[in-house]
This record gives C-alpha cells, structure tokens and sequence, in this order.
C-alpha cells in the first residue's frame, strides 16, 4: 500500500452482455475526497460499470485496486466491507418496511441475545436523517413516501454505511432543485472528510456545481479521462456526443388558440386545494413548483386517477368528470407518470409492445393487431428518441434505465391524445434525447395538441413552457407568461405565497 495511490483504481475493466462489449477497457481512478462524475448518453455503460464496482457482477477482465493492492470485489457484501456504499439507479428500497428498517437492511443491529435492537435502528436512523438535514420519521412506512423521499432514503441507507467510497447513480433524477442543493451540501461534507465519491447524473447543470473531475464514456469506452474536458456544460456535452448538439432548448413558438381545458377549483383528497388554470390549444403550460408542491397530484386530478372532491373540468367547453384513467385516455388525454419505474413499463415486454400500450384501439382492426402499423409507428419513434435498437431484440428489463425511459414517454406521443400531461418527462436521459423530446413537443404542439408540462428543471421548465403556472400547497393561483419569469422568481414563488411581485401575471 502506498499513500499517493488512489483509493480506487480501475484498470481496463471489461463487461460483455450477450450482443453488446457495455464496458471496454475503461479506466477509473477515485481519489480520496473527490467528487468524480461518470457521464455519458443513455446505454454508454455507467450503470454497468457500477455494478462491478460494487461487486453485484464480476467483469469479464481487468484489474482493481484498492489503496495500490490488487483486490476483488467478490459480492455486494465484500463491497460493502471495503466501505463501498452504492445508490443504485433502481430503487432498492422495500416499500412494505420502515424507513428504519430499509436504512439498516442486510446490516441490521441486534442486541447480545439476537433480538433486533429497534432503539438503534430508530435512533441511528433519525440521526442520519437529520445529518442530513430532511424531515422524515424513522418508523414512517417507506412506501407512503413519495418517490422524492424515497430517493432520500436510498442516499441515507448509503450514508448509514459511513463508507469511505460512495457511488451514486442518478440520485437526483427524483429529486426537486431543494433537495438537490442538500444533497449537494452533504456531498460536499463528505468529500470534504475524505469520501471518494462517484456520481452520474444526466443533469448537467448539477454536474458543473459538484463534480471536481469527469470521466466520459462512449459506447463503453471512456473517449475523455478525468483532466481532459473542462467541467463546463457545453463541452462535456461535446465530448459525450462527440459533436455539437447545438439549441439545449429548441423552442418553437407556436400559434396559441383557443382554451381547450379548463380546471376551476380542483380539489381532492390527495392535496389538490383550489387548483384553477386553462390550457390552450397548441401550448405548453409548465407547472412550477417544489417538490411535494402537488404538480403531480393536479396531474393525476386531471388524469382522472384521483376522484374530485370539489371542482369542475370542462374539455372544450363542455364540462367532464372521469371516473377512471381509461376515461380520461378515451377523451383524448395521455399522462407519462413520473415514476416510470412502477407506473409506466410492462417489463416482460419488447419496446414495440410498450409503445402501442396505450394505443391499442387504433392499431387493431376488427379486433387483430395492425402488426404493420405497429412497427412503423414504433420504429419512427424508436429513431426519433434513439432508443437502443436492442430493445427490440429484448424485453425492456434489460433495457439501461435511460432507454426504459423514452420507451414509455414514446408511448404516448404514439397514442392520438389531445393533451398531454408529461410528468417529468426528461429524467433520466441523455442530453441527445432531452432534445429529441423537446422537438416532439414542438412538433405535437404545431400540430394543435396542447402539453402540461411538469419538470423539476428550472431552466427546462422556463425555457420550454409558453406560460407556467405556479403551485403551492396543491394550489394554482397564478399563472405567468414564462418570459416574465427569471429562474429566480420561479424558485421564489413555488416558496411564497405573495403573488403580488411578479410581472406579467396573466388573469385567470
Ligand atoms: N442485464 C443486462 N442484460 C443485457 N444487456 C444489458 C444488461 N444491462 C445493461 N445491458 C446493456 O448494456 C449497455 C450498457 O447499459 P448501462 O445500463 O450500463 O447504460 P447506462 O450508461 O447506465 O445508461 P443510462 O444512462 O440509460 O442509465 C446497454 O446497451 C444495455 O442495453
Ligand atoms: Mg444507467
């Protein structure tokens, strides 16, 4: 062991999946008390790398240090006691246990005679949680959370570990700007009582704030080693795509007619409290606010998932009430849930299979599938968002999580909706596929549909929404033409009630 060798070293690390080298060569070093960003376009490889470094699968070759020795990480407990702690990009969570319980799972405290020790798990629970700095109770059942805090949990179960090496993949692809700047904050703790730390997030901007070093993949190669891009949104994109991908935000500014939904009042059980906005026939109204403000539960209102307890819709001037989502789909409107994890895959299915979900009325001819239209349909949009063509080859499990993603968002551009509720639609993929899905909404919008956008991005939400509207507590009370909108303001107004400041509000 010596002391100026990495903490990590990997060394041309390789990993072949049948029809596909994920990881070819790549080289990592990790220091001690450093932030390093592993980035890249959606099936590069992250996700495969980290599952080697934290001994969930072995590489097919190459070699790995530890402080300068050769070692192997046979499992994800040997991981786990050379200080390896890993957030993966699944959710690892069990949703039936405690917060307590899935922070201490695999490790749990128990007393001289075998009997778990609840007092610690509480207690050490609550401490970390409060290390770092969220509001949760220990004896919470994790599943009554939401997916934001849930993502939280996951970073305490790492955290818990008091590990000298943290991996985080995607960690804060559920997380509002809030909780992602204490997110930040806590890393920064860390690096700075000498965690090594690995992060991958396709949020760039994020990216620029945290990380001190990059390595860039490519086709499961690293075509950029740490030192050799400058940590600047615009060239790490260069290097990822290996080209300039021009606009981030190519927004069109369509003609806007008509009101085709009108939401008065929307109340329900589930924390709607007096929500009223319209929508016009080619616009994209964005919903502003902080995680937890109810964006998506007003989604989930207008979705016909959550019953109204109070309130009306009327869709192109006549008044609606559904019962159910199949509803709502029938009267021409399509949500991309949030949590496309649980919500949106079939995951024993190919992509095309996923894709015509919601649209299977429209394909079928007396009661036969339209293969044809299938897949030309399917194989558009497959091109469009360049999904992997191996989803067609296999079942989208196997799928890395960024392809899963566009599977479902291309359901519903497949599907002839009216409206569109897209729940954050962009998590998750690559800058290429941020783009290509921006262009779609162009294109939906030219052709009169009209898209509910809801996105924890500031500057997407600004730069792609023609007016936003600001929830609070699950109410909606002013709605703003988002040029008049700085990043600032819209930060400031998700967290205070006074709508008085703003410039440019638009009468409802
Ligand atoms: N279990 C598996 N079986 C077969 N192929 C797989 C498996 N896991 C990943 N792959 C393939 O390996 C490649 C790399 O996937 P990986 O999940 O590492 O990508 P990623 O960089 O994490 O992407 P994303 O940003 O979308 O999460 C992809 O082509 C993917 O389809
Ligand atoms: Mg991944």
């Amino acid at each position: 062991m010596s002391d100026t060798a990495p903490l990590w070293e990997f060394a041309d690390i390789s990993k072949g999946y049948p029809g596909v080298l994920a990881n070819d060569k790549v080289c990592i070093k990790l220091m001690t008390g450093s932030i390093h960003g592993l980035l890249g376009e959606n099936g590069c490889g992250k996700s495969t790398m980290i599952k080697t470094l934290s001994g969930v699968q072995q590489p097919d070759s190459g070699k790995i240090f530890h402080k300068g020795d050769e070692v192997r990480i046979s499992g994800p407990l040997a991981a786990r006691d050379m200080g390896i702690a890993t957030v993966f990009q699944e959710f690892s969570i069990v949703p039936t246990l405690s917060v307590g319980e899935n922070i201490f799972l695999g490790n749990i405290p128990r007393s001289r005679f075998g009997v778990i020790d609840w007092q610690k798990i509480n207690s050490e629970s609550a401490r970390v949680l409060k290390e770092m700095d969220v509001d949760i109770h220990p004896e919470a059942i994790t599943g009554d959370l939401s997916v934001g805090e849930q993502q939280l949990v996951e970073i305490a179960k790492a955290i818990a570990m008091d590990a000298s090496m943290i991996i985080l993949d995607e960690p804060t692809a559920a997380l509002g700007e809030d909780e992602i700047e204490q997110l930040h904050q806590l890393l920064r703790n860390m690096r700075s009582r000498g965690t090594a730390i690995l992060y991958v997030s396709h949020r760039l901007d994020e990216v620029e704030r945290i990380v001190d070093e990059v390595t860039i993949l490519r086709g499961g190669q690293v075509v950029s080693a740490a030192g050799e891009t400058k940590i600047n949104v615009s060239e790490i994109v260069n290097a990822m795509v290996g080209g300039d991908v021009g606009e981030h935000y190519p927004k069109e500014n369509n003609a806007i007619n008509e009101v085709v939904l009108r939401a008065t009042g929307l109340k329900t059980k589930s924390g709607v409290a007096e929500a009223t906005f319209d929508l016009k026939r080619g616009e994209v109204l964005g919903l502003g606010g902080v995680l937890g403000s109810g964006r998506t539960q007003i989604a989930r209102a207008l979705f016909g998932v959550d019953a109204l307890t109070g309130g009306s819709i009327e869709l192109n001037g006549a008044p609606v009430r559904f019962k159910n989502e199949m509803a709502a789909i029938r009267a021409g409107i399509a949500l991309v849930p949030e949590n496309r994890k649980t919500d949106g895959l079939f995951f024993n299915f190919k992509a095309s299979g996923n894709i015509t979900a919601a649209s299977l009325g429209e394909i079928s001819r007396r009661g036969f599938l339209d293969l044809a239209a299938e897949a030309a349909g399917t194989a558009r949009l497959m091109e469009e968002l360049e999904i992997s063509p191996q989803a067609e080859a296999k079942t989208v499990n196997f799928l890395s999580g960024g392809n899963q993603q566009k599977i479902v968002i291309a359901r519903w551009l497949f599907s002839d909706a009216q409206i569109l509720i897209l729940d954050e639609p962009t998590q998750g993929i690559d800058i290429g596929a941020k783009i290509a899905v921006y262009k779609l909404m162009n294109a939906l919008t030219r052709a009169g549909k009209s898209i509910v956008l809801i996105s924890s991005d500031h500057d997407e939400l600004l730069a792609m929404s023609d007016r936003v509207a600001i929830v609070h507590h699950g109410a909606i009370r002013q709605v703003v033409d988002a040029k008049e909108l700085s990043h600032d303001d819209l930060v400031r107004a998700s967290v205070s009630h006074n709508t008085h400041e703003y410039k440019g509000q638009v009468a409802l």
